[in-house]
């Protein structure tokens, strides 16, 4: 039987994977590359699919599924996305799901799905469109480290640490390829 911190922490789950969905899809929305959009919006379906794990076991748990909403931060988020492009919000996206790629780790109700090699693989496929995407731009990172639990969370200020971003452009070529795995799967 879930326990109250458990209901808590499916929640929490839940109203994050809630965002992030919401967050790839203005993404690849306002993405002019086809390619990319398409990278976006596999990480929404993906996400998606976690959101339905976790209604599964909140309803499992006799407790309610409000309907998916996106919290306010994430709302702020997607339209940035959709007014000024996918860039300006990409290393804001990418830092939080590096910050929460273990995060299903330790909660065993994803043992035995594949739940956290995804939130690791989206880390990676962030990370590469961060170093290859030529029009990528410096964001500041609004996240403290964690939340209760252990989750990224937002803050209303920077939490002055930015990924390391560089302005190259990089060829799409074979000698790349090998490196670009990830993200050449997200685009299929
Ligand atoms: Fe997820």
């Amino acid at each position: 039987m879930a326990q109250r911190a458990d209901i808590e922490r499916y929640r929490e789950n839940w109203q994050d994977e809630v965002d992030s969905t919401a967050e790839y899809r203005a993404m690849s929305e306002s993405e002019s590359d086809p390619k990319i959009a398409k990278v976006y919006s596999n990480l929404a379906r993906m996400e998606e699919a976690h959101i339905a794990f976790w209604e599964d076991r909140l309803r499992t748990a006799g407790e309610m599924v409000r309907p998916r909403r996106p919290s306010w931060r994430s709302r702020v988020v997607a339209w940035i996305a959709r007014r000024l492009g996918p860039d300006a919000v990409l290393s804001t996206i990418a830092a939080k799901e590096a910050a929460d790629r273990n995060v299903y780790v330790k909660q065993p109700e994803t043992s035995g799905t594949r739940m956290s090699a995804k939130e690791q693989w989206h880390t990676r496929v962030l990370g590469q469109l961060l170093r290859t995407q030529p029009r990528g731009l410096s964001g500041r990172q609004f996240f403290s480290a964690s939340g209760p639990n252990g989750r990224a969370k937002f803050a209303n200020r920077d939490f002055g640490r930015e990924l390391p971003i560089t302005f190259r452009k990089v060829v799409f070529s074979a000698t790349t390829h090998l490196q670009m795995r990830p993200l050449v799967r997200a685009i299929q």
